[in-house]
């Protein structure tokens, strides 16, 4: 029939939009399908693509990778794991970061070589006027350490691109009113800042210890003699005495228990130098961290009981039960000693060599302290002058 009327073209013109319109419709129709079965296809892929990559934390250079070749995801090596973070900035708040910070690895034999660092944390409201001192400290020791620095919010680091310190300030999430409550000392802000210092340096794996320290602090002992003494310990440095009296058991209240009891209450100084093995429990921790919370406020001091009584229930066969960090309490009252510019003179370095015997490793020693405050701003010229002489650097 088609042939017939393709014979006479009037006819076929007369009849061909009658005919060709369901075949129209038909074309119109597939079109459609094909677009509607399209982009279905593409909304189910691309859904799937942004659900896996939101799954998994990929750094940026992996992600703007695969956003352009979303099929093949880059191989990941080892390390991108190991690798420690470029920047310490980070959007996670606290319960995202010590969550974070838990991972331990199960396997304890390093499948690659890891040259153990320290981690310094540095405590401070804003300027860390010691800064000079431990530039020499640190210099030539590059890759053994790393620093972390909790300030102040609103304090505006300015050290520039050749300091170590330069960019080392960790997200502090500190309200200034805290502040107020740390200058008091006591407060459970005070032990959140620490636990969050200890947190960000736990994301680098290659951190072994975890030293706190103050803007007051000063090393006493060049880096190498630091790194072999952290490094050789069997135990962790920790002050963790049972005091009776006031201060002491005196702090103690009876809503602790069971966690806590009276025989376990323990003080120390603040100042810790621990391994990675305890770092992990200071932010894992969730059994003592209410208790310690809501009963010990002032003046129950916080920083003085809440790690120290924690190990010694926990772990007391890896504490050292000494802290690293001389500091003078001769002088009596709420504060330690604080020197100046006057103190600092050669004869000091050896009264604090000579104050002790401690124990290392189970022997004898007369190196007992590593660290010591509080030294003021002023002090840091003669320091400077003597740290060749007296300190070893
Ligand atoms: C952190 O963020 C998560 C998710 O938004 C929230 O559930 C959690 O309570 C936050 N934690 C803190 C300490 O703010
Ligand atoms: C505290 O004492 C109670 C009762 O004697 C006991 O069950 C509990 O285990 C003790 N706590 C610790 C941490 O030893
Ligand atoms: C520290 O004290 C605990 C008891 O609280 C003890 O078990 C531990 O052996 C002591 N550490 C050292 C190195 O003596
Ligand atoms: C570190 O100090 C010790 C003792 O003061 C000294 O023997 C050693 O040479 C010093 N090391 C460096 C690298 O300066």
């Amino acid at each position: 029939m088609a042939l017939e009327e393709g014979n006479d073209s009037a006819l076929t013109l007369r009849i061909n939009p009658a005919r060709v319109l369901p075949l129209r419709l038909l074309q119109f129709f597939l079109v459609f399908l094909a677009l509607g079965l399209g982009v279905s296809v593409f909304s189910m892929y691309t859904t799937k693509y942004y659900k896996v990559e939101s799954m998994v934390p990929i750094t940026q250079s992996v992600m703007s990778e695969s956003i352009t070749t979303p099929c093949f995801e880059e191989p990941r090596s080892l390390e991108d794991w190991i690798r420690p973070p470029s920047k310490l900035l980070h959007t996670m708040n606290d319960s995202e970061l010590l969550w974070r910070a838990s991972f331990v690895p199960r396997i304890k034999r390093y499948p690659f070589r890891r040259i153990p660092k320290i981690a310094f944390m540095f405590l401070t409201k804003g300027l860390l006027p010691m800064a000079p001192l431990w530039e020499r400290f640190y210099k030539g020791h590059e890759g053994l350490y790393s620093i972390y620095i909790h300030s102040m919010p609103s304090y505006e680091a300015d050290f520039p691109p050749s300091s170590v310190f330069y960019r080392r300030q960790i997200p502090s999430q500190l309200e200034p009113s805290e502040y107020l409550e740390i200058a008091e000392w006591g407060r459970m802000s005070m032990c959140d800042a620490e636990r969050r210092l200890v947190a960000n340096a736990l994301l680098d794996i290659s951190n072994e210890w975890f030293i706190l320290l103050s803007e007051s602090c000063i090393p006493l002992s060049n880096f190498s003699i630091v790194y072999r003494y952290l490094l050789r310990s069997r135990y962790s440095f920790m002050g963790s005495f049972d005091e009776p009296g006031p201060y002491g058991r005196g702090r103690y209240n009876g809503n602790m228990a069971p966690e806590v009891n009276l025989t376990d209450w323990r003080k120390g100084s603040q100042w810790f130098e621990i391994n990675r093995v305890l770092a992990v429990k200071i932010i894992e921790d969730t059994t003592y961290y209410p208790k310690f919370k809501e009963f010990c406020r002032p003046s129950c001091y916080v920083d003085e009981h809440y790690f120290q009584t924690m190990f010694s229930i926990e772990t007391p066969h890896l504490l050292a039960n000494r802290s690293l960090t001389y500091v003078d309490w001769s002088r009596g009252g709420a504060h330690p000693a604080t020197f100046g510019k006057a103190d600092i003179i050669k004869d000091f370095f050896n009264k604090i060599a000579e104050s002790k015997t401690c124990l290392y490793n189970n022997q004898p020693t007369k190196l007992c302290f590593l660290f010591a405050r509080k030294f003021a701003p002023g002090a840091l010229e003669p320091l400077l002058e003597l740290a060749s002489e007296v300190l070893g650097f």
